[in-house]
């Protein structure tokens, strides 16, 4: 029964993986962001930016449409009103950080491939795949690597040409899934993810080098969350306690990130090519922030997701057999930091964004 459940999860959110410690499973403002949006680009209006391209490999934290099919109702009920393949109530990371750049959310490498439209182009492509990691994860979905081979056959295929990235950014976010798959086939047991990281930063360092070979002249890579402060994670603790392991996981995976960025590539001789954006102390923050200003009473605390399944055995956007909604949504998804379980609200993402403005600063120089 149990398992029948988290199948039928699981083909609901083919793009999406969450986790439990306990039993790891896996299955699976708009005006303000206008103005925010006309802001920047009237104060930073350098020869560049017009003509940015942002290039964008990930997963669900990134994702702004490759998924489309299998994000259901209620996500997208905040922007852009129905669901369009965010993982979010409304919007993500990258369509905050594209306005900052200059440019605007780029279209998912699937749109344009359905359109083929050369007018989509003008401000990048988004590869990122809800549900991916560097590895291969239990979703059958592409993978860095593949991502980033999507982008090489549009580098052949002219789509995109060394002019074209000339003044581009990659954004690249990942590896949350990589330890949820992790965790689900080894029955929870964490003994052996400091091998993982080291295999998962390894991999990722080369996939990295071979974005900059391609030509993308700066990459912002993003740092791993508190993966313990998940609701999927901290439910267990009434969404009072972090998991302390896996924030330590967390914080292990960045330190080597870290030292892997300046060996590799931001060594004192050169410029820095790649830029860290620290999503831990982000996600730390804001959601610090939201515990000491939240005016919002129906949410416990700022752990706790706006969007839940009814039962244990349903996710938000669940639907029983009948086709009966099998989920809560909380009465403003706005004041919520998180939307699901795994999932920042796009209030959470905006909060997560401001706090890493002055990195995002750094890069848009
Ligand atoms: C990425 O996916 C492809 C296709 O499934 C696979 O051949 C490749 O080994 C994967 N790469 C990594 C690093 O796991
Ligand atoms: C890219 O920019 C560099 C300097 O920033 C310049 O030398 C080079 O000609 C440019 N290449 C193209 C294809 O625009
Ligand atoms: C975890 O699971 C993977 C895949 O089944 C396996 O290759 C690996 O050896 C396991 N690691 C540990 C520490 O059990
Ligand atoms: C939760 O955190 C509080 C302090 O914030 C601490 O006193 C308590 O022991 C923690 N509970 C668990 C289960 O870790
Ligand atoms: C930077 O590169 C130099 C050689 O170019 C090397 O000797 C040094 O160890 C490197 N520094 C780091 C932090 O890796
Ligand atoms: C939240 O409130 C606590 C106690 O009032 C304070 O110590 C902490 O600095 C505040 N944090 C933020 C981010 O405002």
């Amino acid at each position: 029964m149990a398992q029948r459940t988290l199948f039928t999860s699981l083909l609901i959110f083919l793009c999406l993986i969450l986790f439990t410690e306990a039993h790891a499973l896996i299955i699976g403002g708009k005006l303000q962001l206008h103005r925010h949006d006309h802001h920047s680009r009237r104060r930073h209006h350098h020869e560049h930016s017009s003509d940015l391209k942002l290039f964008v490999f990930g997963d669900s934290y990134a994702d702004t449409g490759n998924c489309r099919n299998s994000v259901p109702g209620p996500y997208g009920i905040t922007f852009p009103g129905k669901p369009a393949g965010r993982f979010s109530d409304g919007r993500v990371l990258t369509d905050y950080i594209a306005p900052y750049l200059g440019t605007k959310s780029p279209v998912s490498y699937k749109n344009w491939r359905k359109s083929g439209k050369r007018s989509q182009l003008k401000y990048g492509m988004n590869f990122a795949h809800g549900g991916t990691g560097v590895f291969n994860t239990l979703v059958d979905e592409p993978n860095m690597t593949t991502q980033v081979k999507f982008f090489q056959q549009l580098l052949e295929e002219k789509v995109f040409t060394k002019h074209d990235l000339n003044s581009s950014v990659a954004l690249v976010s990942l590896a949350g899934n990589d330890y949820a798959t992790y965790l689900v086939k080894n029955n929870s047991d964490l003994q052996g993810f400091p091998g993982l990281t080291k295999a998962i930063i390894g991999q990722l360092a080369m996939n990295l080098k071979l974005i900059l070979d391609l030509g993308v002249p700066k990459i912002a890579v993003t740092s791993m969350e508190p993966m313990g402060c998940l609701p999927q994670l901290s439910a267990v603790y009434s969404y009072k306690n972090c998991s302390e392991s896996l924030n330590s996981a967390s914080k292990f995976h960045n330190q080597l990130l870290q030292q892997e960025i300046l060996q590799t590539f931001n060594n004192e001789s050169k410029r820095p090519v790649i830029f860290t954006l620290d999503l831990y102390s982000a996600f730390m923050s804001a959601l610090m922030k939201k515990e000491n200003h939240s005016g919002n009473v129906e949410l416990k605390t700022s752990l706790q997701p706006c969007c839940v399944g009814v039962s244990k055995d349903y996710l938000c956007g669940n639907a029983d057999k009948s086709g009966k909604k099998r989920y809560i949504v909380c009465e403003n998804p706005k004041l919520s930091f998180f939307w699901d379980n795994i999932h920042p609200s796009q209030n959470g993402w905006h909060a997560v964004f401001s706090e890493l403005q002055s990195s995002l600063r750094i890069i848009r120089e």
